[in-house]
């Protein structure tokens, strides 16, 4: 049975939530924040995360391959979309693997959350994963300066924090028992139609290397296709930038 702990502020619920997976609490335990004084964001950025934010991590304990945890950052971004829609009656997308954005009407991207899936490896396989997701829900995010928004400013009213949490969680779990039971292709059906990228021209920076070319397809394992000068590249991890013409 997974355990739920709340705490009015933390550095970062991702580091709690590591202690908390050395010390092998169960499967699908959940930390979350009111506010987090050092928020984590991929590849070492900041995660400004003041009160009026979802701020939580999860802790699972899969049997996958570390390539695949790409799968989980999946089905967390979809059960985020589903339930924002459901709650607050916004249309979210995913923009693969980990931004949960808003396409305003005159095709402006705005970041709305964000997911940071953290694996620690044993013998080659997946010791545990830390998955993080951050939601500017109720918080004030002057748009104009980071391109960011809050689901309060789509949707013209307060969300319940709480309510969006357990909503979130409730279909992560049952997305996840279809991808335990070896049956990721209808999941990965669900982010296709909700993912912002594919025919997008774009650069994507992965291990080290920028690749450009168009998206052409998420693949059956949740990775990306893209369409090079150099052919198709399969791609596991990375950020995507748009390119703008
Ligand atoms: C990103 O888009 O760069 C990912 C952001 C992930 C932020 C969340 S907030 C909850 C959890 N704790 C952290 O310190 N980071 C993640």
């Amino acid at each position: 049975m997974r355990k739920i702990y709340h705490f009015d502020e933390v550095d970062s619920t991702q580091s709690v939530m590591k202690g908390l997976a050395e010390e092998k609490v169960p499967d699908r335990s959940v930390v979350f924040a009111d506010v987090q004084t050092d928020g984590k964001g991929r590849f070492g950025r900041k995660w400004v995360s003041p009160a009026g934010g979802l701020w939580f991590s999860m802790v699972l304990y899969p049997q996958m391959e570390p390539e695949e945890a790409v799968k989980l950052t999946i089905i967390a971004g979809i059960a985020a979309v589903e339930t924002v829609k459901e709650l607050a009656g916004i249309e979210l997308k995913l923009k693969w693997p980990n931004d949960i954005v808003h396409e305003d009407a005159g095709g402006g991207i705005h970041k709305a959350g964000g997911i940071l899936t953290e694996t620690v490896l044993g013998r080659k396989k997946i010791k545990y994963a830390v998955i993080g997701m951050g939601i500017n829900v109720n918080n004030d995010m002057g748009k104009e300066k980071t391109g960011a928004v809050s689901l309060k400013k789509l949707c013209g009213r307060k969300i319940r924090i709480k309510e969006l949490l357990k909503e979130i969680i409730t279909k992560f779990d049952n997305y996840y028992q279809v991808l335990a039971s070896g049956g990721f292709e209808p999941v990965v059906e669900i982010y296709r139609k909700l993912s912002l990228l594919t025919g997008r021209k774009v650069t994507v920076d992965s291990g080290g290397r920028t690749l450009s070319g168009t998206v052409k397809a998420i693949d059956a394992d949740g990775s990306l296709i893209l369409a090079t000068a150099e052919g198709e590249k399969k791609l596991f991890a990375g950020e995507v930038s748009i390119v703008k013409y």
